[in-house]
């Protein structure tokens, strides 16, 4: 079936684009001198024609030399930029567009202490000059997300008035949902839709034939942006072929395709436009003329640069290996093309007979070679994963590259992404160092297509994970229910243990049955321990925990093993006027008063006793209601002053010695 192509009516250069080339034509009709502050329009091509006919690229107006006059691109300049040129009395066209102006009119003419906001690509030319007009504050802002992330800065900065336009190339969708945004964090903000109406119409436009199409041909510059945007647009419902001039467009990469579209960007010339339709209609009849050909000979497949293809393993050497992709050619693919890891060794990686899928990166029909890349495959589809993370909330896994000012680095699938310090751990100030080179889990929080950054974030996996211990912990937790947790932190009233999702407070007075000063008496910072339920305050999320246990309960051993009138080894604790506490069991003291030190008179107890000292005495009192204990140390002498005593006596029935 013959292939059918179409091309956009909206292909091709715009009204600025179109104004600005003219203005620079027109003077080199007139025999001008003249240099362009940048590149005149995103696109090699015709920078490169122009170079042709005298027109120089600089990068400040001060590169100019006398005699020459500055043209200003369409995206218009820095108002200190256009200042410092009528400083300078160098003469210049302005061809920067109307619409843009527009928007410098706009900012300009905000209040002083309001607030601008800018939906667009913080680093284009563009959005640089816009922000240089703005009278008063402002914000950049990639997308709606990036915007509600900013409500609290927008809401805090106070300002009177909020005002809020876009990039002339903003995306039209985009632009809905920020307005969507605003609305919700300001309801008096202004609203300027300052969407370039070409731009608009050319995605529109473009997003159709895509829909319809099997295949979308995008021709424009690789750093144009409305390029760059057409081509997302195109990828979202068909293949979308990206091309900068018709020589990138051969017979592999729009052959099978029954519906073909063409769409270019704001900058290409209609020529360049002419050319790929051209080329394509030419592919497309010789394809059919060969087709017979390419059936008798399968060997002689042709291959193109960026085409994505199997290849299977013939040799492995230290440096590179040769893989068979069924052509003509000899493909290889260099270590440096296998792997991001510049210590991997190839035979770890490869074993002959492997499949990969590659992608083409040089064809050289004149060696017939081939030098095929996995690295940039598993790039674009690691870039193409971390992408849409950010929409599905994927967690992916990475490895800690570097620790950076201001956070860390992680590579998964072949990209760095960016991790903030304030995301980078589960609590703040902790120590980054610890995290090089290791294995981490994370999710993306904001990504910039065109920039091709993605910020993420570790701290939102940990906060999510305890959110769900949380709650099942909530579900299930009961007084008298046991926990292993781990000590958090200590204060002078307790200690705070992670049970898992929650955390629960042991008071100092649970903490031992013996009287403490401090919690690190008993427990320290990161220890594990078992704690039982107490206490639970459902409404204010709070647990009270017990540690000390009954069975260790002092006194409950005391009953059980100890009875008035047994004699007690005990160590002297302390010394007051009226006697002397000493330690019967851990966290059970017992008085023995300054009466029952000794059978002579004490003064006071410490001519008699120190701290520290171990006496022998007899219980005489055990007042478990009171929690109290007597001790007496006399009682044991006056024992053994009795039975020494009695010891002394002659035996009953004796007869007692005569007295003469
Ligand atoms: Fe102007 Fe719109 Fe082109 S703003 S430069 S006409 S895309």
């Amino acid at each position: 079936m013959k292939t059918v192509i179409r091309t956009a009516e909206s292909a091709g250069f715009c009204f600025g684009v179109k104004r600005a080339v003219d203005m620079i034509i027109n003077c080199l009709d007139r025999g001008e001198n003249i240099c362009t502050l940048g590149p005149i329009i995103h696109n090699t091509q015709l920078v490169e024609e122009l170079s042709a006919k005298g027109v120089r690229v600089i990068k400040f107006p001060e590169e100019s030399v006398s005699g020459e006059t500055v043209i200003i691109r369409s995206h218009g300049i820095e108002r200190d930029t256009q200042k410092r040129m009528d400083d300078l009395e160098i003469p210049y066209l302005d061809a920067t567009c109307p619409f843009v102006k527009k928007i410098h009119e706009i900012v300009a003419t905000t209040e002083k202490d309001g607030l601008v906001i800018i939906a667009g690509d913080d680093s284009h030319p563009e959005v640089e000059a816009i922000k240089s007009r703005c009278s008063g504050k402002h914000i950049v802002v990639a997308d709606a997300k990036a915007l509600s992330e900013r409500a609290e800065d927008i809401l805090k900065s106070g300002r009177k008035a909020v005002t809020m336009v876009a990039q002339t190339t903003f995306d039209s969708n985009e632009w809905e949902r920020c307005i969507e945004s605003l609305k919700k964090i300001c309801t008096t903000a202004e609203i300027f839709d300052t969407i370039c109406n070409a731009t608009a119409v050319r995605q529109q436009e473009t997003e159709k034939m895509a829909r319809e199409s099997d295949a979308m041909v995008i021709v424009g510059g690789r750093h144009s942006s409305n390029t760059a945007k057409l081509v997302d647009i195109c990828r979202r419902h068909c293949t979308a072929i990206h091309v900068e001039t018709a020589a990138e467009l051969n017979s592999r990469c729009i052959q099978g395709f029954q519906k073909i579209g063409i769409t270019a960007g704001a900058s290409t010339p209609v020529r360049i436009i002419k050319e790929v339709q051209e080329a394509m209609s030419e592919i497309l009849e010789n394809q059919t003329e060969l087709s017979f050909e390419e059936m008798l000979d399968q060997s002689f497949k042709s291959t193109y640069n960026g085409e994505k293809v199997i290849g299977t393993v013939t040799s492995i050497s230290p440096t590179e290996i040769a893989v068979d992709i069924g052509t003509k050619h000899a493909g290889y693919v260099p270590l440096s093309e296998l792997s991001d890891d510049p210590s991997a060794k190839v035979e770890e990686l490869v074993k002959k007979g492997d499949q990969l899928e590659l992608m083409v990166v040089r064809v050289n029909d004149v060696e017939g070679t081939v030098m095929l890349s996995k690295k940039r495959l598993d790039v674009a589809a690691g870039f193409e994963k971390v992408m849409t993370a950010v929409d599905t909330g994927e967690i992916l896994e990475g490895i800690v590259t570097d620790v950076i000012k201001g956070g860390i680095l992680v590579l998964t699938s072949g990209v760095k992404v960016f991790i903030p310090a304030s995301q980078a751990t589960a609590s703040r100030n902790e120590d980054l160092g610890g995290l090089l080179r290791k294995r981490v889990n994370f999710k993306i929080l904001e990504v910039n297509r065109p920039r091709r950054r993605a910020v993420g974030s570790i701290r939102a996996i940990a906060k999510e994970l305890r959110k769900l211990q949380e709650d099942a912990f909530w579900s299930t937790v009961a007084v008298g229910a046991t926990y292993e947790g781990t000590v958090k932190s200590l204060t002078d009233y307790g200690a705070f243990i992670d049970l898992g999702g929650v955390d629960g407070m042991v008071h100092i007075s649970e903490l031992s049955w013996s009287k403490i000063r401090h919690p690190s008496q008993v427990v320290k910072i990161g220890d594990k321990i078992s704690v039982f339920v107490k206490n639970i305050d459902e409404e204010n999320h709070k647990i009270s925990l017990g540690y000390k246990k009954e069975e260790n309960n002092p006194w409950a051993i005391l009953e059980k093993s100890y009875q008035v009138g047994q004699d007690v080894k005990v160590k002297i604790v302390s010394l007051t006027a009226f006697g002397a506490f000493a330690e019967l069991l851990p966290g059970v003291d017992g008085l023995i008063h300054i009466s029952q030190i000794s059978r002579d008179r004490v003064g006071k107890p410490a001519d008699v006793l120190t701290v520290g000292q171990e006496v022998e005495a007899k219980i005489t009192e055990l007042d478990f209601d009171k929690k109290r204990v007597n001790l007496s140390i006399r009682a044991i002498l006056d024992e053994r002053t009795a039975a020494e005593e009695s010891s002394a006596q002659p035996a009953t029935g004796e007869a007692a010695p005569e007295v003469e």
